[in-house]
Order: structure tokens, then sequence, then C-alpha cells
């Protein structure tokens, strides 16, 4: 049996503490689930990695209508990978695979070691940097080499840039400066639709075999061109959540900061303790409190008889924090996945990359904050006094509240 919470609605308590609301309320009615209420609708919320398995595998959930326009029009759109099922997922899933695996991912890693190294060279001896302001570009700047944009002006450069990180700011907020960042957004899916345009028009020749080439070339599982539209989604699928990847590294250079012995084996490259430094980045940051769906097709879980239509809620940061996964779970320990499971991790989805709505960005996330970390550990550098090194929780993405100013050495 599944509890109904008493309460008519849960919309302000879960704003108010989103990292927290499902599991506190999960322990306080000893069950992985529960139904209630948000904005006047009734949710199923779960947790934990039982949950993570129904809620990824099988296919019984699709993401139509499942998050509030304001955020789903941030993060994905019409058309996407997202929001497709079965056989035209598999074929769109497979081209994102194509890209993103097999090399392509430790690629993406290492122009972004590259602008981050360039970038320390600059900062170092000189005043501090605020690393939340300065990641985004840079982030920006490695995906766009990967991607094979064909080089912009830099005033162009600054408003892409800024357009694809406003995207994940503000898609937890509401009002004006979330409807700023949908306006922006509109704007960015123009550029990528003229670019698609013009790669098709013969206009613009992108690097032969680079993501852009591919997404432009994209056909459906009907074989046909997917629209200019779409296949802008697509190439912004790529950008955007690259530019996200700047929640994980200002999690990771703080996690650092207070690790100085991790540093010489990091600085070094062992591998073994960069993956698991990155994966346990990956695990403790607070992203993504929750992930929504709606159920295809009926099927019975904990006793209750879920029917297509019914909203659901999957609990991200609580089942990344769930005790009977995760040894301690509140600790920061990298060592730990020599013996527990990395693919526990649900930060970014959870099943089969391929058949599953898991994220095919996962492993390129990964060589991204590894490449951050080896820049960082191995450049003398330190945080500077007097900043709030607080995080804000309330706020969707979580935010340290400095952005860290960081002053590297000479
Ligand atoms: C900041 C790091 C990232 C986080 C927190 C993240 C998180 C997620 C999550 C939770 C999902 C599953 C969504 C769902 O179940 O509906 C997802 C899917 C996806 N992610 Fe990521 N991601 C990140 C980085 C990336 C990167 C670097 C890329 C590409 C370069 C990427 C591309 C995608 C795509 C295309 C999907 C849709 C997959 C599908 O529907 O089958 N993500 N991501």
């Amino acid at each position: 049996m599944i509890p109904t919470l008493s309460t008519p609605d849960s919309s302000l308590a879960f704003v108010a503490d989103g990292y927290g609301y499902i599991s506190r309320t999960c322990d306080r009615l000893g069950s992985d689930a529960f139904r209630t209420r948000i904005l006047g609708m009734p949710v199923t919320m779960m947790r934990g990695g039982d949950a993570a398995r129904v809620f990824y595998e099988g296919g019984r959930f699709n993401r139509h209508l499942s998050m509030p326009p304001s955020v789903s029009h941030l993060l994905q759109d019409l058309g996407s990978v997202q929001t497709l099922e079965d056989d035209s997922h598999r074929h769109r899933k497979a081209g994102f695979l194509e890209l993103l695996f097999d090399g392509g991912d430790a690629r993406l890693g290492e122009l972004f070691e590259e602008e981050l190294g360039a970038a320390v060279e600059r900062w170092r001896g000189g005043p501090p940097v605020v690393l939340h302001d300065e990641l985004g570009p840079l982030l920006a700047r490695a995906v766009f080499r990967w991607a094979g944009i064909p080089t912009l002006a830099p005033a162009e450069f600054r408003a892409r840039a800024g357009e694809l990180s406003a995207m994940v700011e503000r898609a937890g907020s509401f009002g004006p400066l979330n409807w700023l960042a949908r306006a922006r957004r509109h704007r960015t899916e123009r550029w990528a639709a003229g670019l698609v345009v013009a790669i098709r028009d013969g206009r613009v020749v992108p690097r032969a075999g680079s993501p852009l080439d591919a997404i432009a070339r994209w056909t459906g599982d009907d074989g046909l061109p997917l629209s200019e539209d779409v296949a802008a989604v697509e190439l912004l699928n790529l950008l955007r959540p690259t530019v996200a990847v700047v929640r994980f590294v200002e999690f990771a250079a703080l996690a650092l900061a207070s690790r100085p012995a991790a540093r010489s084996r990091l600085a070094a490259g062992d591998e073994e303790a960069l993956a698991g430094f990155a994966n346990e980045v990956r695990r403790r940051t607070p992203f993504f409190p929750v992930i929504a769906g709606r159920v295809r097709r009926p099927f019975r879980w904990s006793d209750h008889d879920f029917a297509p239509g019914d909203w659901v809620m999957l609990d991200i940061y609580g089942t990344n924090h769930d005790a009977r996964l995760w040894a301690q779970p509140q600790r920061f320990r990298p060592e730990r996945y020599a013996t527990e499971d990395a693919r526990h991790i649900v930060a970014q989805g959870s099943g089969d990359y391929l058949d599953d709505h898991r994220c095919p960005g996962e492993p390129a996330t990964n060589q991204l904050i590894a490449a951050a970390l080896r820049v960082l550990a191995r450049t003398p550098w330190r945080l500077e006094p007097g900043q709030d090194l607080g995080v804000t929780y309330s706020r969707m993405p979580a935010k340290v509240r400095s952005g860290l100013r960081i002053r590297f050495a000479g």
C-alpha cells in the first residue's frame, strides 16, 4: 500500500525543501512512496533503488506533460529524444550514443581541460575570480569546438553562452526571470535552426564527422530528415547540458579545497582516483531534485495499481543519499567506489543508455569533472577568506552562495 498524505497539497513544502522533502516524508511514513497533490494535481512521489528501476526500466513512463512548462521549456522541448518512446526513441538515442561514447566523451573532456588550463594561466597571480561566473563560457567554448560550431564573433559567442547558462539557472524559478530565460531560449533555438538550414543549403560546411555535421543529417525512424526545429532542439541537447556541468565543477572545486591530501593523486592523473572523485561529486551535488513522468500502461508496484496518465516523481537527490545503497551517504568519500557501485548514482537517470532515458552525457560529464580536477589539482589556489560557502538548498538547482571566489597563486 502507498500511503496518502492528509494535507491537501504539498506544493509549498516541496518548493521550500525540494531536495529533502520526499525522503523526509518517506522516512516519517516508513514507506518508499506516498501520494499527495502538487499544484492541485495528484502525484505519487517515490525514492530508492527499486523505485528508480521501476521508473526508468521497462518503458512504464513517458515525459508527456510531466513538468510544468516553465521547467520543460528550458530543459527540453517538443520532438526531443526525451519526448520519444520505443523504436523512435531508440533510433534517435543511438545517434546521441554514437557522438557521446567511444571517444566523444574523452575528446570533450580534453577540450575543456585545454580551455580551463589556459584560463587558469591567465588568472595566476591576478585578482580572485568567481569560479561560477567563469566556468559557463569555458564549458561553452569547449562544447562549441567539440560540436564543430563555426567560430562565432566574440559578442555572439557571449550571447549564446549566456543563453545556455540561463536555461539551467532559471529552470527552477518562476515569473519574470523564468520568462526571460524562455524568451532567450527561443533566440538560441532560432540560431541553432538557422545553422542547420545553412548546412543543408551548403552555405555552412561543418567539420566532417563533427556532431553538428551528424545532427544536420540525422533522420527519424521514418527515414526522413529531422525538421530543422527538431534538429536544432537536439543540437541544444548537446550544448545546454554541457554548460550545466558548471554546477558539478563548482562542487568539485569546493570538495577539493577541503581535501588537500587528494590533490597529488588527482594531479598525477590517477584514473581511479579521478573517476571516484567525479562520481562522488555527481552523487552528492544537489542538482535536479526529482524527475517526473506519466504512466504509459498499467502496472502494479508496492501493492498499488498505477493507471495510464498517473503523475509520478522519482526522488533523485534522496535516492543518491539512500543509506540502503550508500554507506554513510552524507559523507563525501570518493574511495567508496572500490566497494560500492557507481551505476546506482541516479543524478543523470537510471536504466539502459539505449533503451531507457538514462542520460547519454553521463560518461562525458565524468570526463569534464575529471578534466577540471586535473587542472585544479595541479595549480596552487586558495578560497578567498570571508566568503559564504553555504549552499542554498531552497533554490533549484542549488548554489554555493559566494559562487566560489578563488585566488590562483602566481
Ligand atoms: C550537468 C550534468 C548533467 C545532468 C545533471 C544531466 C541529467 C540528466 C537526467 C536526469 C536525464 C534523464 C531525464 C529523464 O529521465 O527524463 C538526462 C537525459 C539526457 N541528457 Fe543529461 N545530464 C547532464 C549532462 C548531459 C550532457 C553533458 C549531455 C550531452 C552532451 C546530456 C544530454 C542528455 C540527453 C540528450 C538526455 C535525454 C535522454 C533520453 O531521453 O533518452 N546530458 N540528463
